[in-house]
Formats: structure tokens, C-alpha cells, sequence
């Protein structure tokens, strides 16, 4: 494979003005240098299973969930809905809530979010997470949790008088003099970063509901993909129904850092398809193509949209975690998040790839070589055009000739493109892992740990 941006060497920990950790010495990223004490606790807890650890956790907020996505026409609820009914792999929330838990105690601010939590009128605690997304003397709106009373279109609208301003508590003194990053324990997690879980996977379905649509899928999961159960039209504006529930519970988190990373999140799934749309359908579109050169330019593409329609939520969505656990700019935890989270997502990604060219499994709701047919060439193909000069002409006409799929899948079977991409992905799944050395011990640690095992392991 020819050296590219992303894989040469898979995202690192860097912070900015610190030294670069490593595992086996962790090196302080804070001036009075508190938490190597912490970070050296002798004896390592077991490695537990990432999600039985938080499994109580993740059903209530697949159950909870739903409560946000009420709105005032019962079909478009309805498919709003869809996708959280049928069971997921909860990946994304699985990492937002283990990061959250195993860095919560650690930021200078951790005291201040746990008091927000705890405190009534302070904007952290669920039952305020959970008032309702609009003011019902603002907007007809309606959904499960809000009040009868909304203001009616038959008259026009009178002017109210405005509700008496919040005053927030004051927040009692802080910081502690001086702040001794230690994980909170037992672990802990607060509304604010259940919510987030919530919104990362709201904004993963709106994504899927999208990209069924771009796909022409018919199946998603083993059933009936949205668009083939409700029409395109209906499931690209459940999409964007969802993306604005996401945006006032995201906004309701309080936390301006939070929302900017979400943000860009959004932007980059959208980046990430037009890239992937551009690869192959330029002409089509009339939009200028990329016109690769051979090798290093269909890695870079490759690699980039990669971090752009996978790793980027993952990266980010770990990240934002931390910073609702009180993390400041300074501290190396939110940048421990972020390289965890985008090489954990680009393996992820490229351990999907490799299934896509297994035999195809009907109940899976993804048929083998569905990449190829979309013209898709992804780390398999790309390897094996080092192998056999023969894939270049099928990669550069995007499969479409009769036999051409056939002959990739072919190819990429006499090749050794599936264990290269197997080990790319284990190089990127190993440096999540070896950047996790910084974190002090505890057991959402250790199931952090075992996850970057399990994505390279996965068969579905
Ligand atoms: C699945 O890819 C799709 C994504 C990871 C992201 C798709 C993003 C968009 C369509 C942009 C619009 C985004 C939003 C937030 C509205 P895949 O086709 O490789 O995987 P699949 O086999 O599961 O379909
Ligand atoms: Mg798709």
C-alpha cells in the first residue's frame, strides 16, 4: 500500500503544547503534574464485557429515546421512529457512555457538572433535560411530554406576558484549591451524557435514513428499509425531523463546546457522502470528479471519507462526553477521547468493508459485494489492485461493466486485500487501545480496552 495521510501511522494522542503520552509512563498534561498518582494505582480491575457493563443504561435510553421523537403528525412519528425499533449495535452510545464513566472525576470541572446534576434549577439534572424541547406558548407544537394547552391557529396570536427569568443557583465556590484527577467512584454518569448517547445515535439513524435513500436499499437489518416501507420522500424528511430534535436536546445540554462538536459532525457525515458520491457518480452529477491518479489518491479518499461518514461521530461523540464531565481546555482527556474514537471508528469501518465481501446474509439486511455494486472501492479492492494490475480499469469504471463485480470479487479472493485490510484495521484498533495507557484504571477502561478487540473480531 502506498503511504496516505491516515494510515502511514493511525491518529495519535497529541495536545497541544503537551508531551505525547505513552502507555507505560503517562505523562502529565497538567501543570501541578496530580494525576500520574492516580494513574498508577496498582491493581488493574478485570477487563469486563463493554455492554454488560452499561446494559441497564443502554436500555433505558433506547426506551427513553423514543420520548423525543414525538411530533404533531402520527406517520411522520411513526418513522422517526422505525429504526429504533428494530435492535442496533448501540456502538455509538456504548462509547459515550464508557467514556463518560471512565473519565468523570477527572477534569477540573467534573465538581461543578456533579453539582449541576444534583442541584434543581441548575440545567443538569434529567427532569429538566426532560421538559419539553418547545414552549407551548411559543409554538404549536406537541409531543409526548409537553402540555394540552398550545396556542391555537384559529385567532391570531395575542401578545403573552413573558414568564418571570430563570435564576439559576449560584454554583457554590470552586474549584477546589487543588484538584486531584481521580475517577469517580463507583463510576458515574450524568443526565447530560445520557442524553448525549441519545443524540449521537439520533443523528447515526438520520444519517442511515439518508443514505437508504442514496443507497436504494431495500433492506436495513433484516426488514424493510424506510424508504422501501414509507417512499424516499417520507424517509429523507424523518431524517431531517430527527436532526432538529437533536438540535434542541443538544442545545438543552448546555454546553456551547458540545454543540459546535455535534455540529461538525453533521457536516462531515454530509461531507463524507458527497465524497463518496463524487468517487463515483461525478458525471452524473455534474460536479468536477476526483479523477484519481493509481494508488496513494484512492487511499487518501478512501481513508478520508472514512473518518468523515464513521469515525468522525465516534471521535467527536466521545470527546463531547468528556467535556460534559468537566473537562477544560488543557487537559489531555478530551483528546485521549477524540484518538480513541476516530481509530476506533476507522477500524470499525474497515472491518465493514471486509464483511461486505463475505457471502452475503439476507437477515443482515446487507447482501456481500453491495459496495461493489455501488461502484464502491473500498481497502480490499484497493489491495488488491497492488496485487493484480487488472482491478485498476474495473475500479476506474466503478464495476458497471456485466461481470465486472464478479471479476473484483474474484480478484480481491486471489489477493491478500482482505488480511491487509484486516491488519490496517487491527493497527488502527491497537493505537485506541495504547492511547486508553493515559487514562487511570477502572473497569469502563478496561471494557474501552476490549471493544478494540471485539471491532476487529466482529462478524457482523
Ligand atoms: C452508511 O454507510 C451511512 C453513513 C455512515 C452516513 C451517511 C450520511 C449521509 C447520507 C449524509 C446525510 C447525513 C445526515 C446526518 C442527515 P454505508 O452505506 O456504507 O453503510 P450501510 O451498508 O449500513 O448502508
Ligand atoms: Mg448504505
Amino acid at each position: 500500500m502506498t503511504e496516505n495521510i491516515y494510515s502511514s501511522a493511525a491518529f495519535s494522542l497529541k495536545t497541544r503544547g503537551q508531551k505525547k503520552a505513552s502507555p507505560a509512563q503517562p505523562q502529565a498534561p497538567l501543570a501541578n503534574d496530580t494525576y500520574r498518582t492516580t494513574a498508577s494505582t496498582p491493581k488493574p480491575p478485570a477487563r469486563p464485557d463493554p455492554y454488560a457493563l452499561v446494559a441497564p443504561q443502554l436500555k433505558e435510553l433506547r426506551e427513553t429515546l423514543l420520548n423525543l421523537l414525538g411530533s404533531s403528525h402520527p406517520s411522520l412519528t411513526e418513522i422517526a421512529k422505525y429504526y429504533f425499533l428494530h435492535p442496533s449495535k448501540q456502538l455509538r452510545p456504548l462509547l459515550v457512555l464508557l467514556f463518560s464513566q471512565a473519565t468523570n472525576g477527572l477534569g477540573s470541572g467534573w465538581y461543578l457538572k456533579k453539582w449541576a446534576a444534583e442541584c434543581e434549577g441548575a440545567g443538569g439534572r434529567a427532569e429538566e433535560l426532560d421538559r419539553p424541547l418547545t414552549r407551548a406558548d411559543v409554538l404549536n407544537d406537541w409531543n409526548p411530554n409537553m402540555p394540552d394547552h398550545t396556542a391555537s391557529f384559529q385567532s391570531s396570536f395575542t401578545l403573552r406576558s413573558p414568564r418571570p427569568p430563570h435564576q439559576p443557583p449560584l454554583p457554590p465556590p470552586f474549584p477546589p484549591a487543588l484538584h486531584v484527577p481521580t475517577v469517580a467512584s463507583p463510576l458515574a454518569l450524568l443526565p447530560t451524557q445520557v442524553r448525549l448517547a441519545q443524540i449521537v445515535e439520533m443523528i447515526h439513524v438520520a444519517s442511515l435514513l439518508h443514505d437508504d435513500v442514496i443507497d436504494k436499499s431495500p433492506l436495513r437489518r433484516g426488514a424493510a428499509s424506510a424508504p422501501a416501507a414509507f417512499g424516499n420522500k417520507l424517509s429523507v424528511l424523518a431524517g431531517d425531523f430527527l436532526l432538529g430534535r437533536t438540535s434542541a436536546a443538544l442545545s438543552r445540554l448546555g454546553e456551547n463546546e458540545v454543540v459546535e462538536l455535534i455540529a461538525s459532525v453533521i457536516a462531515n457525515l454530509v461531507e463524507g457522502e458527497i465524497l463518496q458520491l463524487k468517487s463515483v457518480h461525478a458525471d452524473e452529477l455534474g460536479i468536477p470528479g476526483l479523477s484519481p491518479k493509481v494508488g496513494q489518491d484512492n487511499w487518501n479518499i478512501y481513508l478520508q471519507k472514512t473518518y468523515l461518514k464513521t469515525a468522525s461521530l465516534m471521535a467527536k461523540g466521545a470527546r463531547a462526553a468528556v467535556v460534559l464531565g468537566g473537562c477544560k481546555e488543557g487537559e489531555v482527556w478530551k483528546e485521549v477521547a477524540y484518538a480513541y474514537g476516530r481509530n476506533l471508528g476507522i477500524a470499525f469501518q474497515l472491518v465493514d468493508d471486509i464483511l461486505d465481501y463475505e457471502a452475503g446474509d439476507a437477515t443482515l439486511g446487507k447482501p456481500g459485494g453491495a459496495d461493489l455494486q455501488l461502484g464502491l472501492a473500498t481497502g480490499p479492492a484497493l489491495f488488491a489492485w497492488e496485487e493484480h494490475p487488472e482491478m485498476g480499469p474495473l475500479i476506474k469504471r466503478k464495476f458497471e461493466q456485466p461481470g465486472d463485480v464478479e471479476l473484483a470479487r474474484d480478484l480481491v479472493r486471489r489477493s491478500s486485500g482482505v488480511e491487509r485490510t484486516r491488519e490496517l484495521a487491527r493497527a488502527h484498533a491497537e493505537k485506541a487501545r495504547e492511547v486508553l495507557g493515559v487514562l487511570p484504571d477502572s473497569e469502563a477502561k478496561g471494557a474501552l480496552e476490549v471493544l478494540t478487540e471485539r471491532v476487529v473480531k466482529r462478524t457482523s
